[in-house]
């Protein structure tokens, strides 16, 4: 999702928050803008497109001044245009701001605005903050009260940089991300770490209901009823720094080769955290499972192994379904939230109804620093390192194989978990892809994939096809074996493309006939297994492994073809469109 950067201190301010708005490209945008204050002035300059576009035909970079804001916008409110990115000025010109969230409360703000006659230039709903932080300071002059007044009349989710006329940084925090880094030559402010950590990696997290006023006199932080806080500096890990594609074409790419090290990693580093969260879990009255996309896939995964390993009831919830399911939760409950950013603003907002029932929360979280680690009893880390392509790959493994190290240990090893078996048969389908790409040259000009898996393939199923969605545009649905039959048969011609996940286990004759169904009306089956078969117009051999391993082994092929299928269409497989990495708006 956007992402907002300040910079004040001793350096030119521009470059540097290009080259972080360059390394946060990977949340998702459309549209780049960069505002710097000089000579007395603040300049603001933006544009639809990539940031390296918009700089080569705005000059982002060559703006002058040592203090700044910029911004990468995921358009909520207003088409997508050079008008609506930010910066947004105040209608004087003496504020201008970033900002990341959404203001419900803007077009009644917006007509009292303009009643007492600030103007508005774009459809945001952003704007309505520059010109109540000027309507505020055109009454008190002072840049601590017109922020404290305006946080008061703004109502939802936001984190906002403003800078004004003289020079000085102040930001916000409601709901969504903010950290300031703390450099020897300037201040830091920004919605992700990687933002600034080339420069630093000394940083204060902001908490809701907090804001920070930068200026050559230093850094002071206070509460939305302007007490003063003190927040103690922490030192971010470097492995953030370690974002880059080496050898690989893509980030996606380089991440699902990284799956049989990062399986095997799964949760190492929260060792304690694990052994204490499975005790909970075993004694747990209630237990849930939440997240959103393909954490949610995840979690439907953890469903089948709970009950049928465990021999544990554990009840999956959409995250984003939380909110219309009245009294979902028990009292005294616990909730294993899954979320690889620990941003989704989805996944906070169920495990915040959560734990106005009492429950504990156990969250399976990648960034260890997230909002959903602060917000967790017990928070395990994937530990997977930097997941930079929009479409998640190794967190999932990651997601998995920490759900599976959960369920052995509640079963007494009744899985006999041999990660590093896995890691062996997740190695021999990266090794040689030569069949899928082939494949995918197929798929270039399909409209319909279907994916089908029973048991504990049905999840497996569902995530292939989000992934084929997301890498390639094209419609693609998961279905469970049995269903094809009760409808989606109607579908099958000589244009359909169905994948069969059908490994050598209890689901692989069931599955078989339903490939046999298939095929009788035209279609082409691609088969995933280790079993070849006469009826598969297309075989993706996989490694024979133990029954309940098999999710973590089928994935990944269904993850190339996704990825080689998008290279054959030219899409971009790490930034799709209109997605963004961390969704942190509802
Ligand atoms: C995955 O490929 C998607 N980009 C998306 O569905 C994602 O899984 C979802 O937005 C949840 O993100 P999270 O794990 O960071 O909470
Ligand atoms: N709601 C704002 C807009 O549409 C900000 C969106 C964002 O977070 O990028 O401009």
């Amino acid at each position: 999702m956007c992402s907002i950067i300040g910079y004040l201190g001793l350096n030119q301010a521009a470059p540097i928050i290009v080259k972080g708005l360059k390394r946060m490209e990977y949340r998702g945008y459309d549209s780049v803008g960069v505002a710097t204050f000089s000579d007395n002035q603040i300049v603001v300059r933006k544009g639809v497109g990539k940031v390296i576009e918009v700089n080569k035909a705005a000059k982002l970079d060559e703006l002058s001044g040592n203090v700044g804001i910029g911004h990468t916008r995921w358009a909520t409110h207003g088409m997508v245009t050079d008008t609506n990115a930010h910066p947004h000025p105040s209608s004087t010109g003496e504020v201008a701001i970033v900002h990341n969230g959404i203001i419900t409360n803007h077009e009644e703000l917006k007509q009292d605005l303009q009643q007492k006659g600030y103007a508005f230039k774009s459809q945001t709903d952003s704007e309505v903050i520059a010109n109540l932080l000027q309507y505020h300071y055109d009454k008190t002059r002072d840049i601590k009260q017109s922020v404290v007044s305006t946080v008061a009349d703004l109502r939802g989710d936001y984190a906002f940089v403003a800078v004004f006329e003289d020079g000085t940084l102040a930001a916000a925090r409601m709901h969504e991300p903010l950290i300031i880094g703390i450099g020897k030559e300037g201040y830091f402010i920004s919605s992700d770490v990687l933002g600034f950590v080339e420069n630093t990696d000394e940083v204060i997290y902001l908490d809701n209901r907090e804001f920070v006023i930068i200026s050559k006199a230093g850094l002071h932080l206070f509460d939305f009823d302007a007490n003063p806080v003190q927040h103690q500096i922490t030192k971010v890990s470097k492995e953030f720094a370690d974002v880059y594609k080496g050898e690989y074409a893509h980030f996606t790419l380089k991440e699902i080769n990284e799956q049989p090290v990062t399986i095997m990693n799964a949760g190492m580093n929260t060792q304690l955290e694990l052994d204490l969260a499975t005790d909970f879990i075993r004694h747990a009255r209630t237990l849930y499972i939440t997240g959103s996309g393909t954490s949610y896939n995840a979690a439907l995964v953890a469903k089948f192994l709970f009950s049928k390993y465990a021999k544990i009831k554990i009840e999956p919830i959409i995250s984003s379904e939380a909110h219309f399911s009245p009294d979902i939760f028990e009292q005294q409950s616990i909730l294993i939230a899954l979320s690889q950013s620990g941003e989704s603003a989805d996944v906070l907002e169920a495990v915040n109804i959560a734990k106005g029932s009492n429950a504990k929360i156990i969250s399976i979280v990648n960034i260890m620093t997230s909002s959903l680690s602060h917000l967790s009893s017990i928070a395990i880390g994937l530990g997977c390192g930097p997941e930079i392509g929009v479409a998640a790959t190794k967190s999932f493994t990651a997601q998995l194989a920490i759900l599976y190290k959960i369920v052995d240990k509640i079963c007494g090893g009744c899985l006999g978990l041999d990660l590093a078996r896995v890691s062996e048969a997740a190695k021999k389908s990266l090794a040689d892809d030569s069949k899928i790409k082939e494949i995918a040259k197929k798929l270039k000009d399909v409209s319909d994939i279907y994916v089908l898996g029973r048991g504990i393939h049905y999840p497996i199923a569902l995530e292939s096809s989000l992934k084929l969605k997301e890498l390639t545009y094209i419609h693609a649905e998961g279905l469970p074996g049995g269903e094809l039959k009760h409808g989606p048969l109607a579908l099958m011609d000589n244009n359909t493309y169905v994948i069969m996940i059908n490994p050598d286990d209890s689901t692989y004759s069931d599955t078989l006939t339903s490939a046999r169904e298939i095929k009788a009306r035209g279609a082409k089956v691609i088969g995933i297994s280790d079993k070849p078969s006469d009826v598969y117009d297309y075989w993706i051999e996989i490694s024979k492994i133990d029954e309940s391993m098999y999710p973590l082994v089928e994935i990944i092929p269904i993850q190339l073809l996704a990825y080689y299928a998008a290279v054959e269409k030219e899409t971009d497989p790490d930034y799709p469109r209109n997605l963004a990495k961390s969704v942190t708006v509802k």
